[in-house]
């Protein structure tokens, strides 16, 4: 399964991107404003930092005002002529899919988003989109299941061979990651500090305390290692 970033915030992209082997970026108007530059700023900023980079998509949304297909599509298109690994996020609305279809049409990748139900899914696959993007963190916060959700995405697409590809987004924790791999989804996106936790468990750090005191009292000789 890949693992995306879920930031625009440039500093933890480059640490995420050298260190943890992250497979693409995704971005949102929320994560733009938390950057603390303007939208254009931040955008040629990814577009320079992974110019060249092969088989590394970055999502950028769409201005969320537009309710047009034509506008959002005409947006998607300056967007994308940015970097060519640009991926334009669109919401999953009935415009957004109509846009996401002819985008799709002149070979923009698109990323819906904003998705949770696996009905706006399955139009999202039909219309030939790049990426679906289901939120699992928010329906959670709801009280609804989400492993059953991914479950029936995932296995609707392979049903029918959609080659869509499942990013689980909105990830609040490692168990939720590890669901989404159950459930067979392509990608997960998530924010810096989810995966940081996710790498870590109290008893590593426990035992790595206890050989540390072993270490400390085995008996003592010359050594080269420290
Ligand atoms: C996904 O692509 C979104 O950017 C993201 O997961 C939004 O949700 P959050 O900000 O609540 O995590």
């Amino acid at each position: 399964m890949k693992y995306f970033l879920d930031s625009a915030i440039l500093n933890e992209i480059r640490y995420a991107y050298e260190n943890w082997a992250i497979d693409g970026l995704t971005t949102n108007p929320k994560h733009i404003m938390n950057s603390g530059k303007p939208f254009l700023t931040v955008v040629d900023e990814l577009a320079g930092e992974f110019r060249g980079v092969e088989n590394f998509p970055i999502s950028v949304e769409i201005n969320p005002h537009l309710d047009d297909a034509k506008e959002m599509v005409a947006e998607g298109k300056k967007i994308a002529a940015l970097a060519s690994n640009f991926v334009i996020k669109i919401p999953c609305t009935e415009p957004g899919l109509i846009a996401a279809k002819e985008l799709n049409k002149e070979g923009i990748q698109t990323n819906v988003t904003l998705v949770f139900s696996p009905a706006q899914a399955i139009q999202t696959a039909r219309i030939g989109a790049s990426f679906v993007s289901p939120f699992v963190g928010w329906k959670e916060n709801n009280g609804e299941d989400t492993a059953q959700y991914i479950q029936d995405i995932a296995s609707i697409y392979k049903t029918y061979g959609y080659e869509t590809e499942i990013i689980v987004a909105a990830l609040r924790n490692g168990k939720q990651i590890v669901d989404a791999a159950k459930a067979g989804a392509n990608i997960v996106t998530c924010g810096f500090d989810v995966y940081k936790n996710s790498f870590a468990h109290a008893f590593t750090d426990f035992g790595l305390n206890v050989f540390r005191n072993a270490w400390d009292n085995t008996a003592k000789e010359e050594s080269l290692v420290k």
